[in-house]
Formats: structure tokens, C-alpha cells, sequence
């Protein structure tokens, strides 16, 4: 197998160089979404070391080894944010919103960092607003294009955000979902939001939740891309060293749990209540204590074990079953937990550039939902659970035959 990145000898945080306190640790594992095409499956996949550190400084989670981005977002990234209809509309909510709320100026401009597939800046398209999306996927990108989203295909940085401040001017908004986590070289994303943002303007990202995921043991969340684990507590540090402040929080329930988080340049606008009621409930919850990723972690041993252990006495009672979603999560949960082919058939996915391909580190084929609704299997593991009632509803018909899901997430149970 290859070595990946080495990785730091003594961690220290990527935001304020504080000393990192391991907690989690996950060993060797593949890259989320790095398919493998079925011709290339003797060959040696990208492996690398996931486990999260805590900052003892401003307690910020994250990972201990970075992935080269290169890896990561290829002109071949097979994750399409338009797959769930759910997203799209909660995206055209968010675009709306920005539209009424920051975008009413007479030359207003947004920004996207990771816009993917378009589907957040097709509403502010529609609407005439003045927009440029950054992604470095080119495939992704090239969906976006022919919806008539203005991007730019590269990696938002200081100098990409650079060369767009001096061709475009400065933005009012800079947004970006699912994809400020993923970026490890913080100094110069947050050089580049100063140079490109209005001195009066929002810089406005959501993601993975790190609260929701110690509730709810969602180990999954856990791998390559998902690089920071925020809280309010440690956004509001990171915010305010690089001269912005947290404005606003917002829960949402996207995703398994995510949070908004607003930034203005700070003195720009004043905080409201929702901060540092957010910061004392985190507080209350022990989220900025490394024993609480310990407990975590614990849980999610047991997870692993309740699985693995429910997924051999199916097999060994003869009973079929697939798997539902093979999202970046899943990669984390079937290597873990040591899911392959033999336990589960295949993963069904709604992604044309995912059916047909084998998932990273585990080769279970990944085939189209026809395949599921052709032969329903007894079971259904459902990687997608942050899709649950989407697929849910889609897939009645696998219910009304007696089928059952398998879920882990809080725990191990069957719907
Ligand atoms: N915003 C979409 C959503 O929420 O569904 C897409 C999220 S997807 C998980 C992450 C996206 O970030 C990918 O399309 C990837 O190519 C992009 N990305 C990664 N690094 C980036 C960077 N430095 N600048 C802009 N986009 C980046
Ligand atoms: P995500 O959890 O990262 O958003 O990935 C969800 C995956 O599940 C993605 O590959 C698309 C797939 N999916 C389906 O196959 N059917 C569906 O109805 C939905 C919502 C997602
Ligand atoms: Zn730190």
C-alpha cells in the first residue's frame, strides 16, 4: 500500500499553533472519495492517517495529517450537490436569502467558495445578480457552466482572490457550504477573504457541526476532506485572529447537523445574543474538553462492534443485503468497521459518475437504484442516513415489501 502524507511528527493547531492533543484515532485509511474503476483494483490505493486532534490553545478539532488537495478535488470529483433535492432547496433558501437581506446594492457580487454543480448560484443567476463561483473540480464545474453559473475552476486562495478582487471588485457576500473544513491552509484563504471582501461585507460558511456529531456518534463525518471540526467557541477564535469577528450562528439541521457561521471584518457589525448563547451551551456540553472525544470515541468502538456483528449474522442466516449511499461518510464507516463485499453486495447511488466503480479501500460495486428496485434485497444499510427521509420516501416500495433499513447513527437499530 502507499504512504501517505507523513504528516507532523508534533501536531500543532493549524490556526493558532497551539499544541494538539490526539484523541480519536481512526489508523490507516482511504481517501473518501477516491472510486476506484474496477479494472484498477489491484492497485495500490492512496492510505493515509486519520485521527483528530483537539487544540489545548483555542480548541479548535481537526485532523492530524493533511492530504495533498491535489488528491482530493480532481477534474474526476465524483460529488454532485444537486443529487439530493432536499439541497437544492435548502441552497435556493440560502440564496434568497442573501438576495434579500446582502445582495440589494445597485452592482451587488457573490462569491462561492466550492459552488460545485451550481446549485446555490443558479438562484442569484436567475435573479441577475452579479456572481462567481470558485471550485477546483472541473467536471462539477463544468455542470455548473452549462446552467449558466459564472465560475472560475481553480482553488479559492490569496491569489486567486486576488486576481478576482482586481478583475470583478470586491464582494458584499462570500459563501461557502461544506467546503471551508476542507481547507487546511487557513493564512491564505483568510488573506484572501480580507483582500476580496467589502469592507462592509459577510463571509458566511456552514458545516459539519462539531456538537451534533458528539451527540449523535457520527463518527462518519470524520475523514480526509473534513479537515476542522468547528464549534462556536473555537470559529470565534479562528475569526478573531485573523482580524474578523463571529457575528451571528445559526443550527441547522442539513447534513446530520450543521452550524452557519457569520463573519464581518471586526468593528463591522455587532455580535448577536445567538453567539454567546451557543459558546455557554457548548460550555455546559464539556465541547472544548479532550475527555469528551474520548467518550466519543469509546461509542463509536461500540458501534463498530454492534455492526460488524449484526452484518455476520445476516450473512450467516443467508439474508441479502446492500448499502444505500456511498457518500465520502461511508468510506470512514466501511473501513472502520471492515464492511466489504462479503457482507454487503453493493451500494446503490443516484450518481452516474459513481455506478459502475468500487469504494475506496473496501471494492464493493457501487450500482444505480434500478438495481435495487429490481431485486430488493432483505436489508438496506443506509450509508446516505443524513438523507434519511429522501431516500426513505423514494424507496417505499422496498418497505412495503418487508424490507428494513439498518441504521448506526446514534446507535445501531433497525426502521
Ligand atoms: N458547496 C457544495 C455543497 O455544499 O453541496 C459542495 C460541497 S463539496 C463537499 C466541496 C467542494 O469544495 C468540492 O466541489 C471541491 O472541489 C471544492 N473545493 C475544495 N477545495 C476548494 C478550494 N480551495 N476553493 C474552492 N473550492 C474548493
Ligand atoms: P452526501 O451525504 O455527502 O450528501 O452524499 C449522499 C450520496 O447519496 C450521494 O452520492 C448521492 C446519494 N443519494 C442517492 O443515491 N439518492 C438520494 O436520493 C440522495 C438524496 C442521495
Ligand atoms: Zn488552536
Amino acid at each position: 500500500m502507499a504512504k501517505g502524507n507523513s504528516g507532523l511528527n508534533a501536531p500543532c493547531c493549524r490556526v493558532c499553533d497551539g499544541r494538539l492533543r490526539v484523541c480519536v484515532d481512526f489508523g490507516s485509511q482511504a481517501l473518501a472519495n477516491a472510486l476506484v474503476a474496477p479494472g484498477d483494483d489491484r492497485r495500490e490505493e492512496f492510505l493515509y492517517r486519520l485521527a483528530l486532534g483537539m487544540c489545548e490553545n483555542c480548541t479548535l478539532v481537526q485532523l492530524v495529517e493533511e492530504v495533498p488537495r491535489g488528491l482530493m478535488f480532481r477534474d474526476d470529483y465524483p460529488f454532485y450537490s444537486s443529487g439530493s433535492a432536499v439541497m437544492a432547496g435548502h441552497f435556493a433558501a440560502v440564496a434568497r436569502r442573501f438576495l434579500e437581506r446582502e445582495l440589494t446594492g445597485p452592482d451587488a457580487f457573490v462569491v462561492e467558495i466550492g459552488s460545485n454543480d451550481g446549485i446555490m448560484l443558479d438562484t442569484v443567476r436567475a435573479a441577475g445578480v452579479r456572481h462567481l463561483g470558485v471550485d477546483p473540480s472541473r467536471r462539477v464545474c463544468e455542470v455548473a457552466a452549462a446552467k449558466g453559473v459564472r465560475h472560475l475552476n481553480d482553488f479559492f486562495e490569496k491569489s486567486s482572490a486576488v486576481e478576482i478582487a482586481a478583475a470583478e471588485g470586491q464582494a458584499d457576500v462570500i459563501f461557502s457550504a461544506n467546503t471551508f473544513s476542507h481547507l487546511p491552509y487557513l493564512d491564505s484563504v483568510f488573506e484572501g477573504i480580507t483582500a476580496l471582501l467589502k469592507p462592509d461585507g459577510v463571509f458566511v460558511f456552514e458545516d459539519p457541526y462539531l456538537g451534533d456529531i458528539m451527540e449523535r456518534t457520527s463518527f462518519d463525518q470524520i475523514y480526509d476532506e473534513h479537515f476542522y471540526f468547528f464549534t462556536a467557541r473555537s470559529a470565534r477564535a479562528m475569526a478573531r485572529r485573523y482580524g474578523f469577528e463571529l457575528v451571528d450562528v445559526e443550527h441547522l439541521g442539513v447534513h446530520g447537523g450543521e452550524v452557519r457561521y457569520t463573519l464581518t471584518f471586526a468593528g463591522s457589525r455587532r455580535p448577536g445574543p445567538a453567539v454567546a448563547e451557543m459558546i455557554a451551551a457548548e460550555e455546559a456540553a464539556g465541547l472544548h474538553r479532550p475527555e469528551v472525544l474520548a467518550q466519543f470515541e469509546r461509542r463509536m468502538q461500540r458501534t463498530r462492534d454492534e455492526l460488524l456483528t449484526l452484518l455476520r449474522t445476516l450473512r450467516d442466516q443467508g439474508r441479502t443485503v446492500m448499502a444505500y449511499g456511498a457518500t465520502g461518510k461511508s468510506t470512514t464507516v466501511a473501513n472502520y468497521c471492515g464492511i466489504g463485499p462479503d457482507l454487503v453486495s453493493c451500494v446503490i447511488d443516484n450518481t452516474p459518475a459513481k455506478q459502475g466503480m468500487l469504494t475506496p479501500g473496501t471494492h464493493i460495486p457501487i450500482r444505480s437504484p434500478q438495481v435495487f428496485r429490481e431485486a430488493y434485497p432483505d436489508y438496506a444499510l443506509l450509508f446516505a442516513w443524513n438523507h434519511a427521509e429522501e431516500i426513505m420516501a423514494k424507496e417505499r416500495g422496498f418497505t412495503e415489501s418487508g424490507g428494513q433499513w439498518i441504521l448506526y447513527i446514534p446507535q445501531v437499530h433497525l426502521v
